[in-house]
């Protein structure tokens, strides 16, 4: 499953196994009040608890110089979305009022909101880990607490809608028929942007599509609450998404960046500032493997903020739905020639997900597993 299991690889060894027997005692404490971050800082903590805090959160890389900014690709123009893909990895999206209603976005991130701000008992009676065994509804904190160095300051509700459908029953009230019609309407946004990339790799339109890239969804609706002591964690440690696409929303609040790596070759992180109305797109790992390198899974990552008020986001990742042992994915066979090798291998699904799942999963680790 597209879940995003992050580790920390810079994580220092645990001094002795005593500490890291404190440790997990403490995770497990944390997992067990079922209130997820939320619940901490309902609590009244005025520090970053010791299984949250980073080594050094900060220190990889620069900020982009003053006026840098991703691209906005405009749906009401002729779209350099493929540029955009090339370039950058990702994305704002904007006029595509066709696919969601002006007041969309900001309807579903409320409804998310209100879910993560309810009495803590209300909310508990949802958590759990298990998304499948959940009916494919899972409410928890850290997706990855018990494998990572050091845990993030977020909380997330994951539902798998595709290749099957969710257990709707299992959505919590609150943000349930919003839900329903990001699903819906997210899918619409992915269909137009995927027929752009394709035609920018000179593709029929519906070459991603036929390959079943709009069949396979897993949505996350991540909360961030105000953290009193921010330059202490992140949250989301930086990663790349492992999918094809992924189409977000999020508030106004902000704290997402993205690496850039300009032409001269130097790197530095970019803030994905709130563009009100703005959808962003960003390229995955198997898009950048089906598109033979042409498009760029880029990192990203999540710092946190100083403001009043806790961010809200909301991610669906679009992944191939067909996971036959029989069905392979690589670069597609119409973009490699003798002129342009196929750059990876071909694999099925279940072995790209057991990759994922079994390593670590900081920068482009999953990438290079399939490199020729
Ligand atoms: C991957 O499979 C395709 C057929 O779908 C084939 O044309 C291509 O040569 C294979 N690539 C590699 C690297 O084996």
């Amino acid at each position: 499953m597209p879940i995003l299991i992050i580790t920390v690889l810079h994580y220092p060894i645990m001094a002795s196994s005593a500490a890291a027997a404190d440790r997990a005692a403490l995770v497990k404490a944390f997992d067990e009040s079922r209130t997820g971050v939320r619940g901490l800082v309902e609590s009244g903590v005025t520090t970053v608890p010791e299984i949250f805090r980073h080594p050094d959160p900060y220190a990889s890389l620069p900020l982009a110089p003053p006026g840098v900014s991703i691209p906005v690709v405009d749906l009401s123009l002729p779209s350099p979305a493929a540029d955009a893909a090339r370039d950058w990895g990702f994305f704002y999206l904007v006029n595509h009022h066709a696919m969601l209603p002006a007041d969309f976005p900001g309807r579903l991130l409320a409804a998310v909101r209100a879910f993560n701000e309810l009495p803590a008992p209300e909310r508990a009676a949802h958590y759990g880990r298990a998304v499948v065994g959940g009916g494919g509804v899972s409410y928890s904190s850290n997706v990855d607490l018990y494998r990572s160095g050091a845990a993030s300051w977020r909380d997330t509700v994951q539902i798998m809608f595709g290749p099957s459908r969710p257990d709707e029953g299992r959505i919590p009230a609150c943000c349930r028929a919003e839900v329903l019609e990001w699903d819906a309407r997210a899918a619409a946004v992915a269909r137009a942007v995927m027929a752009l990339l394709c035609e920018g790799l000179g593709l029929g339109a519906a070459a991603l599509e036929e390959a079943s890239c709009l069949e396979g969804k897993m949505m996350v609706c991540h909360y961030y609450p105000v953290c009193p002591e921010p330059e202490r964690t992140m949250g989301i440690v930086p990663h790349t998404d492992p999918g094809v696409l992924t189409v977000l929303a999020q508030d106004g609040v902000g704290g997402l960046q993205v690496k850039h790596t300009t032409e001269d070759g130097e790197s530095y992180w970019v803030d994905a500032k709130p563009l009100p109305g703005a959808l962003l797109i960003n390229v995955g790992d198997l898009l950048q493997i089906m598109s033979n390198d042409k498009y760029k899974s880029v990192e990203h990552r999540v710092v946190m903020n100083s403001h009043e008020d806790a961010r809200v986001s909301s991610a669906i990742f679009f992944n191939p739905g067909k996971r036959g042992d029989s069905v392979f994915y690589g670069p597609l066979p119409e973009l490699v020639s003798s002129d342009n090798p196929p750059k990876y291998r071909n694999f099925t699904m279940s072995e790209f997900f057991g990759a994922f799942f079994k390593r670590d999963l900081a920068s482009k680790a999953l990438i290079e597993h399939f490199k020729i």
